[in-house]
């Protein structure tokens, strides 16, 4: 059963975490925010990006993030509210249709391009969590649209313009973050153009007791970058010390998180940042995640620029299709598809 689905008046025995998975959701003290091992969430701003004699702060900027992080967020990054107003619109729109007309997309099956569904993998979850989602593959975009939901009858259009956006703005932010990584910035530019773009769509409706339940477990997401828009505060990532830091809504921003395949590119030099999603008491959330990659038959190893006597490979080539075979056999809250690529598994 979907959580759209249920009377929600309270938590159901199968979604109530044991207690040390449960999330901590009082803030921390405000005090405590800007001491000096807590640094803000980096905000970048992206009006720069096509002015040459401001790109190498930018690079900087990024550089520090990717490194600090595996996080930030932009700002100015040239997607009209109106594209992200649309596609948020028309994902509650398709939330709100009949349960009946959403089961016709759904699958257990992980490898299957649209798929409706709840939880993480509802079959193999011991637990469960709070969330449905409709997650379909978006790019090369020509390929797959005709299978997207049809009902509600503008969701192709919206959500095509807006994942087309997406995946433009990843190319440019690929860019800076190669640079960062003192590679060109035009380094893989035919693979990024012709890379993959896996949509999900995260529908989170309010939970009477929050603090009993989880959206989404701790996970890394499997690819390059994933750009996210949330309609309200949820996400969490984890900073280097271990504390789970809550990603602020910034107007007209997006969220920008790296995975598991820049970890192995990078050959270890950045990491994919872990991340999960809470819940709240008053408010359905939405979320919309974009991941993005090479494309989908593309193995993606570590950049021969950054293997050295010093820096040895470290990491084996990765691909999208293993990470489905991983998933479709595995329960991450016990294991970790990075783990299982690692040369050394003892180096985390
Ligand atoms: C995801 C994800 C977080 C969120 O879809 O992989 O981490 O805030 N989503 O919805
Ligand atoms: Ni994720």
């Amino acid at each position: 059963m979907t959580v759209s689905q249920m009377r929600r008046r309270n938590v159901p025995q199968r979604y109530i975490l044991p207690l040390q998975h449960r999330p901590t959701l009082t803030d921390r003290n405000p005090m405590q925010q800007h001491c000096f091992f807590t640094r803000p969430l980096p905000v970048i701003d992206l009006s720069s990006l096509d002015n040459p004699l401001l790109r190498s702060r930018l690079v900087g900027q990024v550089s520090l993030a990717c490194k600090e992080f595996g996080f930030f967020q932009v700002i100015n990054h040239g997607i009209p509210v109106s594209l992200t107003k649309d596609a948020l619109d028309v994902a509650q729109e398709f939330f709100d249709l009949p349960n009946e007309t959403k089961m016709r997309l759904a699958s257990d099956n992980v490898c299957k391009p649209v798929r409706y569904g709840t939880s993480l993998n509802h079959v193999k979850d011991k637990v469960q969590y709070w969330r449905d989602f409709i997650k379909h593959y978006s790019q090369p975009i020509s390929t797959w649209i005709d299978s997207w939901p049809s009902d509600p009858p503008t969701y192709k259009q919206k959500m095509g313009k807006y994942t087309k956006a997406i995946n433009d703005l990843h190319k440019k932010l690929m860019g800076l973050v190669f640079e960062s990584l003192g590679l060109k910035p035009d380094y893989l530019k035919k693979e990024v153009e012709q890379g993959s773009q896996v949509t999900a769509v995260n529908y989170y409706p309010s939970c009477p007791e929050p603090s009993l339940a989880l959206g989404l477990p701790p996970h890394t997401d499997y690819g390059l970058l994933t750009i996210l828009l949330q309609n309200q505060q949820g996400l969490q990532i984890m900073d280097k010390t271990g504390n789970w830091q809550s990603v602020p809504v910034i107007k007209g921003g997006l969220v920008v998180q790296l995975g598991d395949h820049m970890e192995v590119l990078s050959n270890g030099r950045y990491r994919g940042v872990v991340h999960r999603a809470v819940l709240n008491s008053e408010k359905n959330r939405i979320s919309i995640a974009n991941i993005q990659s090479l494309s989908m038959d593309t193995k993606v190893g570590p950049a021969s620029e950054l293997v050295d006597k010093r820096y040895p490979v470290m990491y084996e080539e990765a691909s999208f299709g293993g990470f489905l075979k991983f998933i479709s056999g595995n329960n991450i809250r016990e294991e970790k598809y990075i783990d299982t690529l690692r040369k050394q598994k003892s180096i985390r």
